[in-house]
């Protein structure tokens, strides 16, 4: 009698709705944003219900089988794509929210459900969920979660780490941890929420959440800067931090080479202020009391021009106007339509340092490659930028080269290789960069004791 394998214990256990072969997912799209090459999978798992992963992986497991976790497939560094030999298991099925506590001020939500879904249901029940970034409509709770993203609002409400009081997942061997607590303290051992967040899939299936909400701001101040310098960026981010009666909740810089790229090739963005500067911020407050809110804004973004901080500025009149500015910072989104094959960076540093890492890079660049698009911006407030080159005519062929002009000053200064996008197979070579042989050890002494067998996302981070 011929051997059963994976694929027919698969099957057999969970039938060709859930389980389906290469034939009958034919052509769809299962790599994700990178542009990292994935292969196509053995077969395509789409579950249901927690139990039904629980299956699939005591069965993968059984069989040494390994496993590549998909969510929305915006990751940027591959980590959703399958190598050679796995089967994928995508959770746009397990897409419900199940509970909003308004005493508790939590959501519950299976981890396929889109960012932008848990958003607006935050605003629907008079809360919010603060975690936002340009993927909002396809990314998911779970993918989210698995690359601890971070976006426009960590300056003021933390990364996706910060947003989970409970979570459960599958492990490799098809047990279920579940971790569904609602409290906001839980020293009771080690948090092994915290361990699964980041693991980009690579320890343990996340199934479930419970997301901690926030009040609903009631009160939104927006602005588009422009400033004469760097120092001028740092000068408005201390100061605005200091004066605004609420905060700041999103502090977006542009270099002037980045906001002129995306006005020059997406006819639908406008420019909000006349004429050119070198750097540009959004800068956003949110808060709860609409009039002395917008005072306080108004007053200080004054008080900015008066004393030359801020050279021009475009406050947002409505929630349009807001939007608008919006729209030029999440263009890259838009990036395939112009540059389809450049190179992009998510990298950090200490604030101190930002400003002369970045002119480094870009000095770097433009003596190798005169001719590049640089494009500089990214969430100053967290240290974090994001950098993008085109070589014109390259057709991406000096991806390598680009990769070891970044990495290498982001080592000089001591920065990371990955702020908020994760390794995935993209930056594994450079984790050294940014982590010593001590926590790598421990992070693979780690990963051998949660997935002994490795088939979980076999081949990403390290
Ligand atoms: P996927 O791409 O499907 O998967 C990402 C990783 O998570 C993979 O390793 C996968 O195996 C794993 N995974 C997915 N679901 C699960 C699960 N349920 N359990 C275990 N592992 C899982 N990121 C930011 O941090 N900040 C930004 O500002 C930002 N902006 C972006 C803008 C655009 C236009 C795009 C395309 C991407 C952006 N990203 C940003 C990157 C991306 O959106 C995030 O990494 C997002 O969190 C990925 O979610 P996803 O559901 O698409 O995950
Ligand atoms: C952004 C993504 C690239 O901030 O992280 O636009
Ligand atoms: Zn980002």
């Amino acid at each position: 009698m011929a051997k059963s394998t994976v694929t027919d214990a698969l099957l057999a256990e969970l039938g060709a709705d859930i389980v389906q072969l290469p034939a009958q997912f034919g052509s769809r799209q299962l790599r994700d944003w990178s542009g990292v090459p994935g292969a196509v999978p053995a077969a395509l798992i789409r579950p249901r219900t927690t139990e039904d992963v629980a299956t699939a992986l005591r069965i993968c497991h059984a069989f040494g089988q390994p496993v590549v976790t998909q969510g929305g497939l915006t990751g940027l560094v591959g980590g959703a794509n399958a190598l050679g030999g796995e089967v994928a298991l995508s959770l746009e099925r397990m897409n419900r929210i199940l509970e909003v506590d308004r005493t508790s001020a939590t959501m519950t939500v299976e981890a396929g459900v889109p960012l932008q879904v848990v958003q607006e249901a935050a605003l629907d029940a008079g809360f919010y969920f603060p975690l936002d970034l340009g993927a909002r409509g396809s990314c998911t709770i779970g993918g989210n979660l698995a690359t601890n993203a971070g976006g426009n609002r960590v300056i003021k409400y933390g990364m996706m780490r910060d947003q989970v009081l409970g979570l459960e997942a599958v492990l490799a061997h098809g047990e279920v941890a579940s971790g569904m607590h609602k409290m906001i303290k839980n020293n009771s051992g080690y948090d092994l929420r915290h361990l699964l967040i980041g693991s980009e899939g690579t320890l343990g299936v996340i199934t479930r959440v419970v997301l901690r909400l926030r009040p609903r701001p009631t009160a939104v101040a927006t602005a588009w800067c422009a400033l004469p310098d760097y120092a001028a960026v740092t000068t408005l981010l201390s100061r605005s931090q200091a004066a605004l009666p609420a905060g700041v909740s999103a502090f977006e810089v542009m270099w002037a080479g980045y906001y002129d790229a995306v006005l020059a090739n997406l006819p639908q963005l406008r420019a909000p202020l006349d004429g050119r500067h070198p750097y540009y911020v959004l800068l956003e407050s949110v808060g709860s009391d609409p009039q002395q809110h917008a005072l306080a804004f108004e007053a200080f973004l004054g008080t900015m021009l008066e004393e030359g901080v801020v050279g021009d500025a475009a406050l947002a009149q409505s929630e349009a106007d807001a939007q608008a500015f919006w729209t030029i910072r999440d263009a890259p989104g838009e990036y395939p339509k112009f540059i389809p094959h450049h190179s992009a960076y998510d990298v950090s540093f200490s604030i101190s340092d930002v400003g002369r890492a970045a002119a480094q890079c870009e000095h770097q660049l433009r003596e190798q490659w005169p001719d590049a698009l640089v494009m500089i911006y990214g969430h100053l407030g967290d240290g974090n930028l994001h950098i993008v080159v085109d070589v014109p005519g390259s057709n991406g062929h000096q991806h390598d080269e680009i990769d070891r002009v970044i990495y290498d000053v982001t080592r000089e200064f001591h920065g990371s290789v990955s702020a908020e996008h994760g390794i995935g197979v993209k930056k594994k070579a450079f984790l050294a960069h940014t982590r010593s042989e001590v926590e790598i050890a421990a992070m693979r002494q780690i990963k051998a004791a949660l997935d002994p067998r490795s088939i979980l996302n076999p081949g990403k981070i390290f």
